[in-house]
C-alpha cells in the first residue's frame, strides 16, 4: 500500500511516500522567508506552501519511484497550525484524492509527532506492546501524555505559559540570536558551562516556591524567561558576549531538567517502563543524553525519533495514517481545517 503524506502546518512544506509502512521518500522544504521577522509570517508561509506543494509532492514521488496513479491512500495534517497553512496542504492532498478517487484520512500534526520515534525506514521500529510515557516538544506544544498499546492517549501535562520550543527560541532572541535560536542554543551549549548561572524551574523539586509539585506534570516556562530577561538586563554587553555560550548552557539545562523530571516522574506514577520523545526539541542534544542518563538510571526504555523526523516531516503524517487504517480507522472523504484542535488535560481520545 502506498499512502502519501503531506505536512504544511507550519514553516516546512513536505511531502513523503510510505510503502507498506515503510518510507520510501520525505521531502522538505523549511521556508527561510521568515528569519529577518523573528518568528513565522503566517500569509507568508500559505503563500510559501502554495507555491511549492505541486513541486514538492511530485519530487516525493518521483524519489520513491512512482506514479500518482499507484497510490492508494493520501493523509494530510488537518490541524493544529496555522489555518491559511494547513488549508493549502489539505486542500490540495484533498483535491488528489478526489481526483484519483482514492481516500483521504485526516492526521492531526501533534499526535503524528507522538509516533515519530517509531517511523520505519527497514520495518525496524514499531510501536512498544506496553503504555509508553511520551514527552511531545515543539515551537507551539508541550505535551506530557500516557499513550496506551491502542494507540488512544490520556494527556496528564501540557505546558501553561510557553511550549519549550517557544523557551528556546525567546530566550534566544534576548541572547540576540536569530529565529529559531532553538539548534543555535544547542549548538552554543556544546561549548558552555550548564551551571554558569542558575535558572528557575518551575514545578518542580528544584523550584524555590512552596506550591506542591509531587504529582503536577504541568509546565511552565514564563518565570524562567522573565528571569533571564532580568538577569541578561544587569549585565554588560561584553560580559553577555564572552560567556555567550555559558548562558546558552544554562538557559538549556533549565529547559531540559524540568522536561527529563517530569517525563520520569510521569512513568514512575504509572509504573511504566518506556519514555518517547518527539517534536522539534526531541532534536536537542541535550534533553537526548540527559533524558537517557536519566532512563537507564530508571531502567526505562527511551525512544527518540531519528533527527530528520524531530522536526515537522511528511512522514510522520503518513506513518500515524498508516497505524490507523492497521488499526481498523475508517479513511474520509471530506475534512475541514481544525486549526485549533486542542488537548483536553485527562481527556482520553480514541482514534
Ligand atoms: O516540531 P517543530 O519543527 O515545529 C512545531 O510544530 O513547532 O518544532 C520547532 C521547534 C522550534 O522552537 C525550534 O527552536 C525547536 O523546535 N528546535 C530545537 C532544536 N531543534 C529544533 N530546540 C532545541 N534544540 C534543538 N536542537
Ligand atoms: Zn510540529
Amino acid at each position: 500500500m502506498n499512502i502519501l503524506g503531506i505536512e504544511t502546518s507550519c514553516d516546512e512544506t513536505s511531502s513523503a511516500i510510505l510503502r507498506n509502512g515503510t518510507v520510501c521518500s520525505n521531502v522538505i522544504s523549511s521556508q527561510l522567508c521568515h528569519t529577518s521577522f523573528g518568528g513565522v509570517v503566517p500569509e507568508l508561509a500559505s503563500r510559501e506552501h502554495e507555491r511549492l506543494i505541486v513541486s514538492i509532492t511530485d519530487a516525493a514521488l518521483t524519489k520513491a519511484n512512482i506514479t500518482k496513479n499507484e497510490l492508494d491512500v493520501i493523509a494530510a495534517t488537518a490541524g493544529p497550525g496555522l489555518i491559511g497553512a494547513v488549508m493549502v496542504g489539505l486542500s490540495f492532498a484533498q483535491g488528489l484524492a478526489y481526483a484519483l478517487d482514492i481516500p483521504f484520512v485526516p492526521v492531526n500534526h501533534v499526535e503524528a509527532h507522538i509516533f515519530s520515534p517509531f517511523i520505519s525506514e527497514d520495518a525496524s521500529r514499531s510501536v512498544p506492546e506496553g503504555a509508553f510515557v511520551s514527552l511531545t516538544v515543539s515551537g507551539g506544544h508541550t505535551l506530557l501524555s500516557i499513550v496506551e498499546p491502542d494507540l488512544s492517549y490520556t494527556v496528564v501535562g501540557r505546558t501553561l505559559d510557553d511550549a519549550a520550543g517557544e523557551a528556546f527560541d525567546k530566550t534566544g532572541k534576548m541572547l540576540g540570536l536569530p529565529y529559531p535560536a532553538g539548534p543555535i542554543i544547542d549548538k552554543l551549549a556544546e561549548t558552555g558551562d550548564p551551571s554558569f548561572h542558575l535558572f528557575p524551574r518551575a514545578l518542580t523539586s528544584q523550584s524555590q516556591s512552596s506550591k506542591s509539585w509531587e504529582g503536577n506534570f504541568d509546565f511552565s516556562f514564563s518565570g524562567m524567561k522573565t528571569a533571564v530577561l532580568t538577569w541578561l538586563q544587569k549585565q554588560e554587553a561584553a560580559f553577555i558576549e564572552l560567556h555567550k555560550a555559558d548562558i546558552a548552557a544554562s538557559i538549556q539545562a533549565a529547559i531540559v531538567s524540568v522536561l527529563v523530571e517530569k517525563s520520569i516522574a510521569a512513568a514512575r506514577s504509572r509504573c511504566i517502563r518506556a519514555i518517547s520523545v518527539a517534536g522539534g526539541v526531541s532534536a536537542n542534544s541535550g534533553l537526548r543524553n540527559s533524558m537517557q542518563r536519566a532512563c537507564n538510571k530508571e531502567g526505562v526504555k527511551l525512544y527518540l525519533p531519528e533527527m530528520r523526523y524531530a522536526t515537522d516531516n511528511a512522514a510522520m503524517i503518513a506513518t500515524l495514517a498508516n497505524l490507523k487504517l492497521s488499526r481498523g480507522m475508517r479513511a474520509k472523504r471530506l475534512y475541514n481545517v481544525a486549526p485549533y484542535a486542542s488537548f483536553t488535560k485527562a481527556a482520553k481520545r480514541h482514534h
